[in-house]
């Protein structure tokens, strides 16, 4: 495996480009326009950068990673030799299945075709594809150059070989892969989502304020983040996007996303991205 193909060149894109590129993989990097592969290319020189200054990489490393990156605005040209794509676009079942339906058509029948969506199901992403046991969610967390988990999930019809052959590359990339079965969440947010969920509740009925909710989790249960903090750094319509799939996956009320935040992603309050979340970023 050498030629990887990443597809979205957002904050998860550019983590998956960064960390491919910084292993000595061939990584094309794809996206809509122009400006967005730039500000992604950007980012990962400054997160090289944060490196070097930490004395993790050399300055050799931080350019023979950006050397190992090249960028394209058509999906052909950049998907065509990939031995592996890893789709990191928009959260948008509907973005995510046209796209893969494109890949199947355009990548060889030995491509693996993976996604790094954080709740839309796998099962789903492969019914459109011509080979759906060649279809895997490689579910990276944010910062991705940072965290060790690549949550590794099989779709119904994911093989055996595939399935081996992803958790020995995220081994590779330096990461401890956990394998999981398809359902709605899968397990990291499954767990991760219903927590911030209840923090926002907590917010909302006027229990604790934003310092003191994530100062009681991030000092009483040793988070490096609090709840709050964490769903401004994954995005506030990311949680609600994966709240809905919990909500309409499962059926169970238990999993409906607080007013509060439906209203905060309503009015564009994202979190980090938009400047204004729970805490106001400059
Ligand atoms: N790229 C490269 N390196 C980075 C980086 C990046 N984007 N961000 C941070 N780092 C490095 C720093 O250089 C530093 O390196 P050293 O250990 O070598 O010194 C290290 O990471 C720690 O960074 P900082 O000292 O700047 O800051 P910190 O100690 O406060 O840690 C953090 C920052 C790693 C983000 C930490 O706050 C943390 O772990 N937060 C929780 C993150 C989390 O829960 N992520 C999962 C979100 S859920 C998700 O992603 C999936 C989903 O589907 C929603």
């Amino acid at each position: 495996m050498k030629n990887i193909t990443v597809i979205g060149s957002g904050t998860m894109g550019n983590g998956i480009a960064h960390t491919f590129a910084q292993y000595g993989f061939t990584v094309s990097l794809v996206d809509v326009n122009e400006a967005a592969l730039s500000k992604g290319l950007q980012t990962i020189a400054n997160n090289l950068d944060r490196q070097v200054k930490k004395g993790s990489i050399t300055e050799q490393v931080k350019a023979d990673t950006l050397a190992n990156i090249t960028t394209y605005t058509d999906l052909t040209a950049g998907a065509q030799n990939a031995d592996l794509v890893v789709e990191a676009a928009t959260e948008n079942p509907d973005i995510k299945l046209n796209l893969f339906k494109q890949l199947s058509d355009i990548c060889g029948e030995d491509t693996i075709l993976a996604s790094n969506t954080s709740s839309i199901s796998i099962t789903r992403i492969a019914s459109v594809t011509k080979k759906p046991g060649n279809v895997i969610g490689m579910h990276f967390m944010n910062p991705v150059p940072v965290m060790k988990l690549v949550e590794v999930i099989r779709g119904y019809s994911t093989t055996n070989e595939v399935t081996s052959t992803i958790m020995a590359l995220s081994r590779h990339l330096g990461k401890d892969p956990v394998e999981v079965n398809d359902y709605p969440g899968f397990v990291a947010n499954r767990i991760l989502m219903p927590m911030i969920n209840e923090a926002i509740y907590t917010l909302y009925e006027g229990v604790a304020g934003v310092h003191e909710i994530d100062t009681v989790m991030k000092l009483g249960m040793a988070h490096p983040m609090g709840p709050l903090q964490l769903a401004d750094f994954i995005g506030l319509d990311v949680c609600l996007a994966i709240l809905n799939v919990l909500h309409s996956g499962f059926g169970n009320p238990k999993y409906a996303p607080c007013p509060l935040l439906v209203n905060m992603v309503t009015a564009g309050s994202t979190g980090v991205k938009s400047g204004n979340g729970f805490y106001k970023y400059t």
